[in-house]
């Protein structure tokens, strides 16, 4: 079969086909991200606690982890005492970072800062930092 004998309504038939098919693919792409985004956290992973040594959050220092898929931070305020909390900004999900100098979390999108509490300081975000329990479990941290 030569190129000549296809008739024009085979080639058009496979050219809609083919693109379709890319435009399928693309929005499949494209969707994902988003899905991924707005899908609640699985059942497996309600339960889901996050186990931390101690020495790994000395007095006055932070440790960011992932918990159940999302950044979060653990921070040893003074000697023993130990405050988790979400890591993504209660704006628009930026990951906050530490200000030791200040003792505040910035949100580095919009300028957003928290308390080492999680409250909001200023900028735009509307809530506080979501809270995550902890409890410590000999030289463990249990946080979640
Ligand atoms: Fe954090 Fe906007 S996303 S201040």
């Amino acid at each position: 079969m030569e190129a000549s004998d296809v008739s024009p309504v085979q080639r058009r038939t496979f050219l809609m086909v083919m693109a379709a098919a890319v435009g399928g693919v693309l929005t499949a792409a494209a969707a994902w991200p988003l899905l991924r985004f707005l899908s609640p956290v699985g059942a497996g992973d309600a339960a889901g606690k996050v186990e931390i040594a101690r020495e790994q959050v000395p007095v006055g220092a932070v440790h960011f982890f992932q918990h159940r898929g999302r950044p979060a931070v653990v921070l040893q305020q003074t000697a023993g005492q130990f405050i988790a909390l979400s890591a993504v900004c209660t704006h628009l999900g930026c990951v906050i970072s530490w200000e030791a100098a200040k003792g505040e979390f910035l949100c580095p999108c919009h300028g957003g800062r928290f308390s080492s509490e999680g409250q909001v300081l200023g900028g735009p975000p509307p809530s506080p930092l979501e809270s995550l329990p902890v409890v410590v479990d000999g030289g463990l941290l249990i946080i979640g």
